[in-house]
C-alpha cells in the first residue's frame, strides 16, 4: 500500500493535543516522517513516550527562536522539509468588545494575536528556505471563525480572518515555489484549547463546556461532532501531491456551516 505522504519531511506546530496531535498520526499513517513543535512540555514528552522516532522541540511558537530550532531539527533528522502545518491556537471564550475592560485590550490583544496570527508568520519565515528547495506546501489552521462572527468572541474572530488573510497573502507571494492553504475546521470535540492569561482563562478549557458535543452536532446542517482525527484529511490532502494545483484554499471540515441551515430547524 501507498500512503498519500510517502516519502513526505513535515514539520508539525502546535502538535501535543487535538487537531495538530491528530494530524501527526495522520501523517506518519499516510507514510510522512514528522517532527514537532510544541509549548507543553508535558504533552512533549507524551509524544516522546508514544512516538520515540518523532524529533520534538519544545518551545513556544510565538518566538523566532523556537521555529528555527525546530526547522533545524527537522531538516537534520530527514534531510529537508516539505511541508509545514502550524496548528497553534488560543481562545476567548465569546468575549465581546463591550466584555472587554479598556484597560485588558492591550495584554488581551497581543496575546491572542501573538498565538494566532504571529506564530504563523514565524513558522513559516523559518520553514521557507527548506520548503522553497523542496517546493514544497503549508497548511495554516483557520476555524469557522475566519468566515462568520459568533463562534468565538471579538479577538478570536478578528485573529482567524488575520490567518485566513496569512493564507491568501503568502499563496499569492510564494508561488510557484511553495503552496499555502488552510484548513478551517468547525467547533471540535476532543481538544485542549484554552483561553488567555489577561481574560483570566489559561486554565479553561473549551471542550469542558458542558453539553457541548451535543450543541456542535445541533449546529451543523450535518449533525456531525467532529475530532482531530476527521479534521487530519484535509490537512493530509492538503499536504499531498494530489492537491498540486491548489494554492491560496481552504478546505471546510465543519459540517455544513456555509449552507446556513442548522439541524435544530428541520422539519
Ligand atoms: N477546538 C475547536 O473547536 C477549534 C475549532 C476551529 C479551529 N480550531 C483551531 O485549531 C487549532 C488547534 O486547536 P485545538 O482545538 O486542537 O487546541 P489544542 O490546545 O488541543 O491544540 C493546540 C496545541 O498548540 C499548543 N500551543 C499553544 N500555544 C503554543 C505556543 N505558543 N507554542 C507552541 N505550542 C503552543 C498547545 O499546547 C496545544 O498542544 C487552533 O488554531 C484553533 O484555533 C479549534
Amino acid at each position: 500500500m501507498t500512503g498519500w505522504l510517502d516519502g513526505r519531511r513535515a514539520l508539525v506546530v502546535g502538535a501535543g493535543s487535538g487537531i495538530g496531535r491528530a494530524v501527526v498520526d495522520a501523517f506518519r499513517a499516510e507514510g510522512a516522517s514528522v517532527a514537532v513543535l510544541e509549548r507543553d512540555a508535558g504533552k512533549s514528552a507524551a509524544i516522546t513516550e508514544a512516538l520515540p522516532d518523532v524529533p520534538v522541540t519544545v518551545g513556544d511558537a510565538t518566538t523566532r527562536e523556537a521555529n528555527d530550532e525546530a526547522v533545524a531539527t527537522a531538516v537534520e533528522a530527514f534531510g529537508g522539509l516539505d511541508v509545514l502545518v502550524n496548528c497553534v491556537g488560543v481562545f476567548d471564550f465569546y468575549r465581546g468588545l463591550g466584555d472587554l475592560d479598556a484597560d485588558v485590550i492591550d495584554d488581551a490583544f497581543a496575546e491572542m494575536f501573538s498565538t494566532n496570527v504571529k506564530c504563523h508568520l514565524h513558522a513559516v519565515k523559518a520553514a521557507l528556505p527548506a520548503l522553497r528547495e523542496s517546493r514544497g506546501s503549508i497548511v495554516l489552521t483557520e476555524s469557522t471563525s475566519a468566515y462568520y462572527a459568533g463562534r468565538g468572541g471579538v479577538l478570536y474572530v478578528s485573529s482567524k480572518f488575520a490567518v485566513r488573510g496569512l493564507v491568501t497573502s503568502l499563496a499569492h507571494e510564494l508561488a510557484p515555489d511553495v503552496r499555502v492553504n488552510g484548513v478551517a475546521p468547525g467547533g471540535t470535540l476532543d481538544t485542549d484549547l484554552r483561553g488567555i492569561p489577561s481574560l483570566g482563562q489559561e486554565s479553561r478549557r473549551l471542550d469542558d463546556t458542558p453539553g457541548r458535543a451535543a450543541d456542535l452536532a445541533a449546529r451543523t446542517p450535518l449533525g456531525v461532532a467532529l475530532t482531530g482525527a476527521d479534521h487530519a484529511w484535509s490537512y493530509v490532502f492538503l499536504a499531498s501531491s494530489r492537491s498540486r494545483g491548489i494554492t491560496g484554499d481552504v478546505v471546510h471540515p465543519d459540517g455544513g456551516i456555509a449552507t446556513g441551515r442548522q439541524t435544530e430547524r428541520r422539519p
